[in-house]
């Protein structure tokens, strides 16, 4: 029996197996008019497909609470009713091929405004589209970026209703799992930080006052999602700082364990994206062990996810214990029906979508 494709209960969803789509950017959205941050047709086929391909859960990329949390103009976004309007079309054919529908709720702080990345990604000043970003304190991600607009404590709060809001729009378009998007060098992760959050108020300094971004907003998620669904945090397990004081694994643990006791169900565990110039030991399931660390000392469900591109290796991680899903993310842009191919490779019973299920030398 394939642990991979045994499925998991989180409070009263269960998801048919554990391959998830790990959220991806998309950049295809309207930068601007009516259909800004509206999921496209695009959207619809991309996500639809790997539903179709057997994933699990598939996950909608970080998609923006306001349109300063953008990271690009071309990004999805959940702030009004066109936009939720359009992920409700998206999250009705994910569930219509059987796989559970998530979505990941972001604000970039003071990595927002930049082209796409096939644009080459530089930031974009306001003549170009870009807008002015926001962050714990008025430090600036790279050399070639400006430095943010330090948030006062009310426009704080105001971040936090903003995540709730989309909590509810989610909901509403029928989303079945909800994920904050704590990583990768963002708003919430950028609080986390003592490398990026220079305040001395209360949302900086202590470990409980870099933390209180994070707590505060999974608070807020948490009173809006039902009690029933799931609720999900990416988090940065490193800023891999080399002795350069960073946030840490430890840190990542705590911040676990206090999450979870608010209502955190599984922690996606990805690592880096706060410091340009941080050197990552990339190879194959770089980052699983930072799943193990938080699974083993928090006790909490985990995901691993970064490099896992073979069926074995994902059984692997599974049935060893050292996390309870996989999330993909490029191997399944380039092949989306992994799940399915897997399934046969691991002995497990999948069937493929009914209008694709033919065997050899059988005719419709
Ligand atoms: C095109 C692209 C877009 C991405 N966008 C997001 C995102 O929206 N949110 C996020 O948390 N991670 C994002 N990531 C990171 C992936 O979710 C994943 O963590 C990373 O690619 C490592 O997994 P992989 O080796 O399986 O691709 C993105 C990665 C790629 C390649």
């Amino acid at each position: 029996m394939s642990a991979l494709f045994e499925p998991i209960t989180l409070r009263s969803l269960t998801i048919p197996n554990r391959i998830w789509l790990s959220p991806m950017c998309m950049y295809s959205a309207a930068a601007e008019g009516p259909e800004i941050g509206v999921a496209t047709d695009f959207h619809l086929a991309h996500l639809g497909a790997r539903a179709a391909g057997g994933a699990g859960l598939v996950m909608v990329e970080a998609t923006a609470v306001r349109p300063e949390g953008r990271i690009s103009p071309y990004d999805l976004g959940l702030w009004n009713d066109r936009q939720q309007e359009g992920l409700a079309r998206v999250a009705a054919l994910i569930r219509q091929h059987g796989s559970a529908p998530g979505i990941q709720l972001g604000h970039a702080g003071r990595k927002a405004s930049n082209d796409r990345p096939r644009a080459g990604g530089a930031g974009l000043s306001a003549e170009q589209g870009g807008w002015e970003t926001v962050g714990p304190s008025a430090l600036a991600f790279s050399a070639d970026r400006p430095a943010p607009h330090e948030l006062t404590v009310d426009q704080i709060q105001d971040v936090v209703r903003a995540f709730a809001d989309a909590a509810k729009r989610a909901l509403a378009a029928g989303f079945q799992v909800a994920e904050v998007h704590g990583a990768h060098g963002y708003l919430i992760h950028q609080f986390l930080s003592p490398f990026s959050n220079h305040r001395t108020d209360g949302y900086g300094g202590s470990f409980a006052g870099r933390a209180r971004l994070a707590l505060e907003v999974v608070a807020a998620v948490r009173a809006v999602w039902p009690e029933e669904l799931p609720l999900v945090f990416r988090v940065s397990a490193t800023d891999w700082l080399d002795g350069r004081p960073g946030w840490t694994p430890e840190e990542t643990v705590r911040l676990a364990k206090e999450l979870q006791a608010i209502g955190v169900d599984l922690f996606d565990v990805s690592s880096g994206g706060n410091v340009p110039d941080a050197r990552i030991p990339l190879g194959p399931g770089y980052q699983v062990p930072f799943a193990a660390q938080v699974r083993q000392g928090s006790g909490a469900a985990t995901g691993a996810v970064g490099l896992i591109t073979d069926p074995a290796q994902a059984e692997e991680i599974v049935a060893s214990g050292q996390a309870d899903v996989v999330l993909l993310g490029r191997e399944l842009l380039r092949n989306p029906y992994w799940p399915l191919h897997a399934a046969r490779e691991l002995g497990a019973e999948r069937r493929w979508p009914e209008q694709y299920d033919y065997v050899v030398g059988q005719r419709g």
